[in-house]
């Protein structure tokens, strides 16, 4: 999938793009089926929010042969090349954050940058985080805001937070998100199950408590390139993969029944 000369334009000022209704129903089903048995593995690759609810379930397709097709998906892989100019390109990360209806816990602001950068040794901002909505996001579930062009004045400061969620991150500092808010608002990252969003390294972003009676399933692939590989071993695999073969397309069917016999 190519994306148009339009859209690589508003990536590049924005720092994201959302691609409505990009994966079909079933596509989304398939991945949607197997997430009961994998929050229920016992695993430190199953991060729980401090009331006990699944936050994010981590490594995914070293545990699932869905979630093994879906990161060599073409309509994110092949995107994530264009934008990048590099056909080398592997899996740093796998995952699906969970926002439980009633109690998924906040995701404060940041850029994923600061994370890579210091605690995986990644050296440059070239990172894209490719999301797929397992379920309809809407204002109420805990949709991710953007701050759109967060990530044209370089890298602002951050500050690890090992308080507010289970989850340690590194955060950016209230006064930078309100200069970098003022300047072009915020947008909110809603849309049919099945839409895509893409965004940067750089770009920063957070998501609300989801206090409504609806859960918002997120799968999130972080792909980046080989020759910015991280440089450092101090997280676990499932959080940054050691992994650096270059991932290589399916076909655009892969997720659908039979794709399995047909590699
Ligand atoms: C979220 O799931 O709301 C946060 C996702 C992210 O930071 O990439
Ligand atoms: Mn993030």
């Amino acid at each position: 999938m190519r994306l148009s000369a339009e859209q690589l334009k508003r990536f590049h000022e924005d720092g994201f793009l959302i691609l409505p209704s990009l994966f079909s129903k079933d596509e989304v089903a398939a991945l949607t089926a197997a997430l009961p048995g994998l929050y229920a593995e016992d695993t430190p690759a199953n991060f729980r929010e401090k009331n006990g609810l699944v936050r994010t379930t981590m490594g995914l397709h070293l545990r699932d042969a869905t979630y093994a097709r879906v990161v060599r998906h073409p309509r994110l892989v092949e995107p994530a090349m264009q934008i990048l100019e590099d056909r080398d390109l592997y899996i740093q990360q796998v995952k699906v954050n969970v926002k439980a209806a009633f109690g998924g816990e906040v995701w404060q602001w940041h850029y994923d940058f600061a994370t890579h950068h210091r605690e995986d040794g990644v050296p440059k901002p070239l990172a894209l985080n490719l999301h797929i909505l397992l379920d309809e996001v809407t204002e109420f579930n805990g949709p991710l805001w953007f701050i759109p062009g967060s990530h044209q004045g370089g890298p602002v400061p951050t500050h690890l937070d090992t308080v507010t969620t289970s989850y340690p991150l590194w955060c950016v500092e209230a006064p930078e998100v309100a200069r970098l808010a003022g300047a072009r608002g915020i947008v909110s990252a809603k849309g049919p199950a099945g839409t895509a969003l893409i965004f940067g390294d750089s770009l920063v972003h957070g998501s609300p408590p989801n206090m409504s009676p609806w859960n918002r399933r997120i799968f999130s692939l972080i792909l980046n390139p080989v020759s910015n590989a991280g440089r450092s071993n101090k997280r676990p695999d499932w959080q940054h993969h050691r992994d650096l073969t270059p991932v290589v397309p399916l076909a655009d069917d892969c997720l659908l029944p039979g794709a399995a016999a047909a590699e």
